[in-house]
């Protein structure tokens, strides 16, 4: 099973993208947190910045879109030539009309829930999502607790897409540490988003290092 570390530059030095995107070369996606201070209460980057970091990353965008009215907005963030787009549940009218949108422009499309969003309207969809994000922190700025109390719907899109035969993306996103990424992987998520972990870290590519064993370490069983 091939699981994923996305470390999420909402904890590099804002100042010096691209050098903070050199030094996390060795990871898998690059995750991208864009807010617009409406659907979240903090504010990052967006469309321009977007662009622009797609021009320069070592590896493909991961973007994580918590912005209010995503049908409008998500399809231009995928034209940047982004490698996935993920928006939220609760900011979108037509989730699947949506991702279909996303992925004939040509990139991944996923899609998000809060830590109080049920995953079982989207179940029966899975076959329309690339990814599924499960967020193990209320979305809106990075350091935050894992909230243990998310991993049920871990379970249950696990179970869902060995049901369905599909090789759905499962990504968690919100206090991913050594120390909590093995229950992330327990449950079933193949895809870890983790901030504060690899920028707050002396060398980040040694904590993507570790990340990679803790969770390879607890990697789920498929039955
Ligand atoms: C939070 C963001 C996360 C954030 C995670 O709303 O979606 O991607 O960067 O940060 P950590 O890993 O520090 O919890
Ligand atoms: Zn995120």
């Amino acid at each position: 099973m091939t699981q994923r570390i996305n470390p999420s530059i909402l904890s590099a030095d804002f100042a010096n993208l691209e050098a903070e995107l050199g030094r996390i070369a060795s990871a898998d996606l690059v995750h991208v947190d864009v807010m617009d201070n409406h659907f979240v209460p903090n504010l990052t980057i967006g469309h321009p910045v977007v662009a622009r970091l797609q021009q320069v990353s070592p590896i493909p965008l991961d973007l994580h879109l918590m912005i209010s009215d995503a049908d409008r907005w998500a399809p231009q963030y995928a034209e940047t030539g982004a490698y996935s787009v993920t928006f939220h549940a609760e900011a979108a009218s037509d989730p699947v009309g949506l991702a279909r949108r996303i992925r004939q422009i040509g990139a991944r499309a996923g899609i998000a829930l809060k830590p109080g969003t049920p995953v079982e309207p989207y179940l029966e969809l899975l076959a329309e999502f690339d990814q599924v994000l499960v967020m193990t922190v209320e979305p809106g700025f990075g350091g935050q607790s894992f909230m243990p109390e998310t991993m049920p719907k871990l379970g249950l899109l696990d179970e869902a897409r060995r049901a369905h035969g599909l090789d759905v993306w499962l990504q968690v996103d919100g206090g991913i540490t050594v120390d909590t990424i093995g229950i992330a992987a327990e449950a079933g998520a193949d895809t870890f988003v983790a901030g504060s972990a690899v920028f707050g870290a002396d060398v980040p590519a040694e904590a993507i290092a570790s990340l990679r064993d803790a969770a390879s370490r607890h990697a789920h069983a498929h039955g």
